[in-house]
């Protein structure tokens, strides 16, 4: 078993019409044990920037922390907020910096960039190999039904109704063919104007 899959998780990343939104479910485990089931995989970087982490727990909680320093030392010296591609190569290159013994989380940013909110987003792996898409990311151990439903579900220009409906399916969908994530999901969606989040009630079992 891959040290990536020690506690399960999924979480995806889509882009719509001037909209983002991240979902992941909330199991917390070891190996095939299921601990907790009210685990959030994605997190509010600021306003209009969201970070999505699945794999190991505790790198997870490690790399947040790291971030977050990084991402307030950058608004004390430049006084604005970081643009979510600028993010994207923050995370990136953290991940980098410990090349030959990398922690073991696999991150997705999400976020609307510029004056005319323009959605990003993008992936990488454990050592910071960014992937940039105009359509969806997936990680974790229930990514391969993800991709499936991603391709099947996903379209362009989606306005935010749409893009929960479709980012909701393709969660609750794909967590059932994988027994180390599940237990409900989170969606979080990201518009000009605010931050929408939507618990999703799902299989407990
Ligand atoms: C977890 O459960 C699956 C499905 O029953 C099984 O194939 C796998 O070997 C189990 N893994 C461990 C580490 O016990």
């Amino acid at each position: 078993m891959s040290i990536l899959e020690y506690n399960g998780g999924a979480v995806v990343a889509m882009l719509g019409k001037n909209c983002v939104a991240v979902a992941s479910d909330l199991r917390y485990g070891i190996k095939n044990t299921t601990v907790g089931c009210q685990m959030r995989k994605a997190y509010p970087i600021h306003q209009k920037c969201l970070l999505g982490m699945a794999g190991l727990a505790t790198d997870v909680q490690t790399f947040l922390e790291k971030m977050k320093f990084r991402v307030n030392m950058y608004k004390l010296r430049e006084d604005r907020d970081i643009k979510p591609s600028s993010f994207g190569n923050m995370v990136s290159s953290a991940l980098y910096e410990n090349r030959f013994g990398p922690m073991f989380l696999e991150p997705v940013i999400a976020g609307l960039e510029g004056d005319d909110n323009t959605p990003f987003i993008s992936s990488t792996d454990l050592i910071g190999a960014q992937c940039f898409t105009d359509n969806f990311v997936v990680v974790g151990t229930a990514s391969e039904a993800l991709y499936g439903m991603c391709e099947s579900l996903w379209k362009p220009e989606m306005e935010p109704e749409d893009l929960f409906e479709v980012i909701s399916q393709c969660l609750m969908a794909s967590v059932d063919r994988d027994c180390n994530s599940g237990w409900g999901g989170i969606v979080y969606i990201l518009t000009p104007d605010k931050l929408i989040t939507k618990e999703l009630k799902g299989r407990q079992d």
